[in-house]
C-alpha cells in the first residue's frame, strides 16, 4: 500500500515506509489519474482479464479474490418488507427475532431529534459530547472510549487495524456471527473452538489453539448471543494471560446483573470491551455503539476510522438517552422480569427446552419431532417473529427475544395453538 506517482513512461511507487519502486504495470484501479497522482489501496494479487484484449472486462474482476467467494451476511427481513409480506401493520407484528428493545428510547430522544438545529453540518468526528456523557455513565475517562456506527462498525474497525490477510482469529461458536463474517471480509482465517455442552467456553482448547496456531485475536461475548451465558472473572483473567488480543463484546451486559469490564482496559493492554445503545437504550435503528480500549490501541483506531462515522442524529440521540438513566433502568428491570416469566412459560411448552439466560433473549431447543424451521414459519404466519438456526452447532434451535408482557402473551397463545 502507498502512493503511486505517475511520470511520463513509468510510475514510481512510494511505500508507507518511504521506499521508492519503479513499476511498469498499471495500477488495478485509479481515482485521480487526471492529476497524475493515484491513491491506491492496490491488492498485490493480479486482476484477471485486464489488458487481455480479447477477453471482456467484467466488474467482478476488480473485486478482491477472497471476497468473490464470500457468502453474504444473512440479515433479518426489514420491518416494512415483513409487514407487507404478512399483510399486517408494523405495530401488529410481534417482533422477537433480533433482540431489539421494544420499549424504545426515553422521550428525551424524540425531543432531541425533533429539535436538531444543524443537520446540514458534519458531525463531530470525535463524538466529544457523547464520549463525555459515556465517561460519566461508565466511570471510565473519555480518552479510553471510541464511538462507532453500532458495535458492528467497531468489530470491523478493530479487524482492519489488527489483522493482515491470512492472520487468524479465534471464534467460539455458537456465538454472534459477525465475528466470522468480518474476519472473512478482512481476509483473516477463523479458528473455531466450539463451546462445550451448556455453552460454556472450552478454555483448555483456547489455550492450546493460541499456543499452536498463534492467532491474533479472540472474540468473546458476555452474555453470549444466542444462549445468554456469561463469562466469569476467572475465565476472563485466564484468557487475558495469553498472548492474544481479547475482544469482549458486552452488547447485552445491562441485562446480566454483572458489571461491565470496561474499566479493565486500563490494566490489560490486550483487552477491548464493546457495548451498544441498540439494546440498553432502544436505539438499534440509529446505530450507536462504543468501545473501551487501552490507550496504546485506541490511537490507531482513531487514525483508521471514517471521520464522520457517528451521525449527528445518532450522537444527539445517545446523549439524550443517557440523560434519563431512570428510564433506562426501569426498562431494563421490566425486560429482566419479563425474561423470568417467559422462561417459566416456555418450560411448560411440550416441544421446547429453554436455556436460562442472562440476556434479553432465550435460546430453546426444539424437541419432540417438532421442526425448528417449521415452528418459526408457523409463528411468522401468525405475526410472531422468532429466530431459527440452521447451522452446525444450533440445528434445531430457536431464539426468542424478550418483549413486553403482551408480546409474551401473544407468543404463548400461538405456541399453545401449535401444541
Ligand atoms: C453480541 C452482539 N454484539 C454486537 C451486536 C451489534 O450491535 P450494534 O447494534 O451496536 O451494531 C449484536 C446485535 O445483535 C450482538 O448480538
Amino acid at each position: 500500500m502507498g502512493v503511486i506517482e505517475i511520470c511520463n513512461s513509468f510510475c514510481t511507487i512510494k511505500s508507507n515506509t518511504g521506499h521508492r519502486f519503479v513499476a511498469s504495470q498499471i495500477p488495478s484501479c485509479s481515482f485521480e489519474a487526471i492529476h497524475k497522482r493515484v491513491i491506491s489501496m492496490a491488492s498485490t494479487l493480479p486482476v484477471e482479464h485486464i489488458n487481455e484484449g480479447q477477453k471482456r472486462l467484467t466488474g467482478d474482476s476488480f473485486i478482491r479474490p477472497h471476497l468473490r467467494n464470500l457468502s453474504p451476511y444473512q440479515p433479518i427481513l426489514p420491518f416494512e418488507v415483513l409487514s407487507t409480506r404478512l399483510g399486517r401493520k408494523p405495530e401488529d407484528i410481534i417482533k422477537l427475532d433480533a433482540n431489539e428493545n421494544p420499549y424504545g428510547p426515553p422521550p428525551e430522544v424524540f425531543e432531541a431529534l425533533g429539535s436538531l438545529k444543524f443537520p446540514y453540518v458534519y458531525p463531530d468526528p470525535e463524538s466529544r459530547r457523547l464520549r463525555a456523557a459515556l465517561a460519566e455513565d461508565s466511570g471510565l475517562e473519555s480518552d479510553y472510549i471510541l464511538v462507532g456506527c453500532g458495535a458492528d462498525e467497531l468489530i470491523d474497525l478493530i479487524m482492519r487495524c489488527v489483522l493482515d490477510p491470512g492472520d487468524k482469529i479465534v471464534d467460539c461458536p455458537p456465538t454472534f456471527t459477525m465475528y466470522e463474517f468480518d474476519a472473512a471480509v478482512n481476509g483473516a482465517l477463523v479458528i473455531k473452538v466450539p463451546r462445550k455442552s451448556g455453552f460454556s467456553l472450552d478454555v483448555e482448547r483456547i489455550v492450546k489453539v493460541v499456543e499452536m496456531e498463534k492467532p491474533k485475536c479472540l472474540f468473546l461475548t458476555s452474555p453470549n448471543n444466542p444462549d445468554g451465558s456469561i463469562i466469569s472473572d476467572e475465565v476472563l483473567l485466564k484468557v487475558l494471560d495469553l498472548p492474544i488480543l481479547v475482544v469482549l463484546d458486552e452488547a447485552y451486559i445491562e441485562f446480566s446483573g454483572i458489571e461491565s469490564r470496561m474499566g479493565w482496559v486500563k490494566k490489560h493492554e490486550n483487552l477491548i470491551v464493546l457495548r451498544t445503545f441498540s439494546k440498553r437504550a432502544g436505539l438499534a435503528g440509529l446505530r450507536v455503539g462504543y468501545g473501551a480500549f487501552p490507550l496504546s490501541i485506541i490511537e490507531y483506531l482513531w487514525r483508521a476510522k471514517q471521520p464522520y462515522n457517528v451521525s449527528v442524529a445518532a450522537e444527539v440521540s445517545a446523549c439524550a438517552a443517557l440523560q434519563n438513566p431512570t428510564y433506562l433502568e426501569k426498562v431494563k428491570e421490566a425486560l429482566v422480569q419479563e425474561r423470568e416469566r417467559l422462561f417459566k412459560l416456555l418450560e411448560q411448552v411440550p416441544f421446547l427446552n429453554p436455556y436460562p439466560s442472562y440476556s434479553n433473549f432465550i435460546l430453546c431447543e426444539v424437541t419432540s419431532k417438532m421442526d425448528a424451521k417449521k415452528l418459526k414459519d408457523d409463528l411468522a404466519k401468525m405475526g410472531v417473529m422468532i429466530r431459527h438456526y440452521n447451522n452446525k452447532e444450533l440445528k434445531g434451535y430457536v431464539r426468542v427475544s424478550v418483549g413486553k408482557p403482551e408480546h409474551t402473551d401473544a407468543l404463548m397463545e400461538c405456541l399453545n395453538r401449535l401444541s
